[in-house]
């Protein structure tokens, strides 16, 4: 079996389309989990994955990369707090928010702290996806070890995480501020409206014909000069194409019409 029907077989069996990711990046990290696992190739590993479901949420957790952390990057939060929030509720009263590609939650819940100064808990709702849902599990735990913790501000630290047991866990008035949900980039339907999307850190994965229409698809689901808010390494070149324009570094506005 070569990697052509490997991912053929991947799709059939799991939804995740891998023509969509960087194939040699792929390749290199399906090649270290067969071997990981003893197998002889596609066709073995294969066989496992389709018998032992177990090994096949390991090979998607492990596929899809997972790591993620509280305040990544904690100088383009610093941005998002003094610059980004305060545009966004200039004209509104409460923002509807996007955490695409979530992973284990500390992503959104950042989000929900941060917005927390500017807007009671209430008011705050925040959707945050993932493809991965062994990850959207741990998300909705909300329980973190003490290195997870790091960036996270004390002041927020104090107000909603309760340590018992050495585990610390996001306090319930936080967590019903967000909405965890299944979604892939690559082929659910996109929500509409948002004033914020949050969309760090996957984007490098996936090869340029499907970035292209990730972009566009996040061009419709944004308002009016809406935000999108990407990653360290994520600069989206042409975003003019996408009817985005630079707002500051890390972060984009929606302007008018897709030209
Ligand atoms: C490296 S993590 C980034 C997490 C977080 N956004 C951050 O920046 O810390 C990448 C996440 O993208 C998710 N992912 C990969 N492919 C996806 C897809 N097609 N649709 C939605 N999420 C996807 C993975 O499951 C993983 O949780």
């Amino acid at each position: 079996m070569n990697y052509e029907d490997f991912k053929k077989q991947i799709l059939l069996l799991t939804t995740i389309d891998l023509n969509a990711y960087k194939e040699n990046q792929m390749k290199r990290r399906i090649g270290a989990i067969i071997k990981k696992n003893q197998c002889e190739g596609y066709e073995d590993y294969l066989r496992l994955l389709k018998n032992n479901k177990t090994s096949l949420q390991d090979f998607i957790t492990y596929l899809t990369i997972n790591v993620t952390e509280f305040f990544r990057n904690p100088s383009q939060w610093d941005i998002l707090e003094k610059q980004i929030f305060p545009l966004l509720l200039q004209k509104k009263r409460t923002i509807k928010i996007w955490s695409a590609a979530c992973s284990t939650g500390d992503e959104p819940y950042s989000l929900a702290m941060v917005l927390s100064q500017f807007l009671p808990l209430h008011q705050i709702s925040i959707l945050a996806t993932d493809l991965d849902l062994e990850v959207l599990e741990k998300a909705k735990k909300g329980q973190y070890i003490a290195r997870n913790l790091t960036n996270i501000p004390k002041e927020f630290r104090d107000k909603y995480i309760t340590e018992k047991n050495g585990l610390f866990t996001i306090n319930d008035t936080l967590k019903q501020c967000i909405t965890f949900k299944q979604h892939d980039l690559l082929k659910d339907p996109y929500p509409s409206n948002m004033d914020l999307i949050v969309c760090r850190n996957v984007m490098i994965y996936f090869t340029e014909e499907a970035k292209k229409e990730i972009y566009l698809h996040f061009h419709k689901a944004m308002a009016e000069d809406g935000i999108l808010f990407v990653g360290s390494t994520e600069q989206i070149i042409m975003c003019q194409d996408y009817g985005l324009e630079p707002y500051k570094i890390f972060f984009y506005q929606k302007k008018g019409v897709k030209r």
